[in-house]
C-alpha cells in the first residue's frame, strides 16, 4: 500500500496540485508528503498530533521556538494600529524604534539600518550600497564582486551570482553582476575540527589572487558568511576572517557579511562578526530578526558607508534608488522590536553561548558512525557530511526523510545535515535530538 492511499483524511482535505513547494522534489513530496499543522515551544506537529522536534529553529529563525505569545500580541496590536504603510516618503515610529534597537546589538558604527522583506533581498540590497558607495567616493569603476565557492546568499539574482552552489546558479547564470570566487575553506586534513579548524587561513590569499588578475580599482566588495551555513556549516579557520579583512582594507574593498544565519545569537554573541572579532562594513540580516514570526530582512552598514551616499544626492534628490513595498513593514517592525526585546529580557545570546558545549560533546559523539564521513560545529550550529548513495543529495534527501518519520527535523543540503536547535532549548532537547539522529543513522547502512 502506498502513503498516498494510506494517508488519514485529515491530509487528503489539505493537499492539493495547486501549491507549488520552493526548493522541493514536488513529485516526491506529492507521494509522500511531510505537513506541519502547529508549532509550540521546541515541537512541530504533524495532522496526526505527532511531535517531531524542531532541529534546526524553523530554518533558522525560530531562536526563541514557536508560539509565542509576545510576539503575537505585539504583531495583533500593530495591525490594529498602523496595519500598513509603505516607507518611500512616509515614516512611522516602529521603523525608527525597531532600527535604534537593533543598532543597540550591532557593532559601534554599524548602525545606519535598511529594512527589506527577506535575507535574499538583504543581500541584493548590500550589493547595490556597495556599488552606491563606490561611485559617491568617485570610484565608480568597480562593479566586481567577489564571492566564494560553496556560498549561499539567496535565490535573487545578485545572490544568484554570489553562489557558490551548483544547482543554485547553474540553470539562472550568466544574467546577474560580475562575480568571482575564491576558494571555500573546507580542507581534508581539518575534519573532525570542533570550533575554529586551525589551518587553512592562507586561503584568504585567494582574494588578492583574484585582485592581482582583476585590479583593485574594479572590485567592490568581497562577501562572505562568517560561517557558511546552507552549504553544510563550514566554520571559518583561525586567521582567515582577519586576513580577508585585511586585504580588503589594503585595497578598499568593502567587507560584507551575510550573518543571515549566524546572526542574532547562533554563534554565543549578537553576531558571528563580533564572536570572531571582525569588523565588517556591511552586515545583512534576516531569519531571527523577527524569530520567523514575519517576513523581514535587513541590511546594517557603516555610517561613513551611509553618509557618502546620503551626502552625494542634492537636496531634494532621492540618494539611494532602491526600496521595496514591505521595506519596514509596520507589523514586521512590531514583530522585530518584540523580538530583540525578548533577546535582551532573557539574555538569549549568552545562554546559546552557553548550551554550545554540550551542543558540541553531543555533536562530535557522531564521529565514529559508520556513515559519517566529517563534522563541524561552532556556538549552536552543526554540519555532519554523510557518505554519498549511488548519487549526490540522495543520501541527505532520505536521512531527512526518516529523521521526519522519527520524530526529528533536520535540513539537508546535498549529503550534509544541518542541525541549529532553537537557542532558548534546553540540555534534555539537545539531547533528543541526538538520541533520534544517532538511532536512524545506526539503522541505515552506508
Ligand atoms: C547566508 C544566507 N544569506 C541569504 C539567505 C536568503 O534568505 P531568504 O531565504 O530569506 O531570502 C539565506 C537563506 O538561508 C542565507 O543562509
Amino acid at each position: 500500500m502506498t502513503l498516498v492511499t494510506m494517508m488519514t483524511a485529515h491530509y487528503q482535505d489539505i493537499l492539493n496540485d495547486n501549491f507549488w513547494l520552493p526548493f522541493t522534489p514536488n513529485k516526491d513530496f506529492r507521494n509522500d508528503p511531510k505537513l506541519f499543522v502547529r508549532a509550540e515551544g521546541d515541537y512541530y506537529y504533524d495532522p496526526d498530533g505527532r511531535a517531531i522536534l524542531d532541529g534546526v529553529s524553523g530554518l533558522f529563525a525560530s531562536a526563541l521556538g514557536h508560539g509565542r505569545k509576545e510576539l503575537a500580541e505585539a504583531v495583533h496590536r500593530q495591525m490594529l494600529t498602523l496595519d500598513f504603510t509603505a516607507s518611500f516618503y512616509r515614516g512611522h515610529p516602529g521603523a525608527f524604534a525597531a532600527a535604534k534597537a537593533l543598532s543597540a546589538l550591532l557593532p559601534p558604527g554599524l548602525d545606519r539600518i535598511f529594512f527589506v522583506g527577506s535575507g535574499s533581498e538583504a543581500v541584493d540590497t548590500a550589493l547595490k550600497i556597495a556599488l552606491a558607495y563606490h561611485r559617491a567616493k568617485g570610484r565608480g569603476g568597480r562593479n566586481i564582486f567577489v564571492s566564494r565557492e560553496r556560498a549561499y546568499h539567496g535565490v535573487n539574482f545578485g545572490g544568484v551570482s554570489l553562489s557558490g552552489l551548483p544547482n543554485n546558479r547553474r540553470n539562472f547564470d550568466g544574467v546577474g553582476p560580475r562575480v568571482v570566487h575564491m576558494r571555500h575553506t573546507w580542507l581534508a586534513e581539518n575534519r573532525y575540527s570542533r570550533g575554529q579548524p586551525g589551518h587553512g587561513d592562507f586561503l584568504a590569499d585567494d582574494l588578492l589572487r583574484l585582485i592581482t588578475l582583476h585590479g583593485a580599482e574594479n572590485i567592490a566588495a568581497c562577501v562572505v558568511e562568517p560561517i557558511a551555513g546552507s552549504t553544510g556549516v563550514l566554520v571559518p579557520p583561525v586567521g582567515y576572517l582577519e586576513r580577508l579583512r585585511q586585504i580588503c582594507d589594503r585595497h578598499d574593498i568593502l567587507l560584507i557579511m551575510d550573518e543571515v544565519i549566524c546572526g542574532f545569537g547562533r554563534t554565543g554573541r549578537a553576531f558571528a562578526s563580533q564572536s570572531f572579532n571582525i569588523r565588517p562594513d556591511i552586515i545583512t540580516l534576516a531569519k531571527a530578526i523577527t524569530n520567523g514570526a514575519l517576513p523581514m530582512g535587513a541590511v546594517a552598514v557603516s555610517r561613513d558607508i551611509h553618509d557618502s551616499i546620503i551626502n552625494a544626492g542634492g537636496e531634494r534628490e532621492i540618494e539611494f534608488f532602491h526600496g521595496y513595498t514591505w521595506s519596514a513593514h509596520p507589523v514586521a517592525c512590531a514583530a522585530a522590536l518584540a523580538t530583540l526585546a525578548i533577546y535582551q529580557e532573557e539574555n538569549v545570546f549568552a545562554a546559546a553561548g552557553a548550551l554550545s558545549g554540550h551542543f558540541l560533546q553531543r555533536l562530535f559523539a557522531l564521529q565514529g558512525q559508520p556513515l559519517v564521513t566529517d563534522i563541524r560545529g561552532y556556538g549552536l550550529l552543526g554540519g555532519i557530511d554523510l557518505a554519498p548513495a549511488a548519487n549526490a543529495g540522495q543520501r541527505g534527501y532520505e536521512v531527512q526523510k526518516k529523521l521526519f518519520d522519527a520524530g526529528l527535523h533536520l535540513k539537508s543540503t546535498g549529503d550534509a545535515l544541518i542541525i541549529a536547535p532553537i537557542l532558548v532549548t534546553g540540555l534534555e532537547r539537545i539531547d533528543r535530538l541526538f538520541e533520534i539522529l544517532t538511532r536512524v543513522l545506526s539503522t541505515i547502512k552506508p
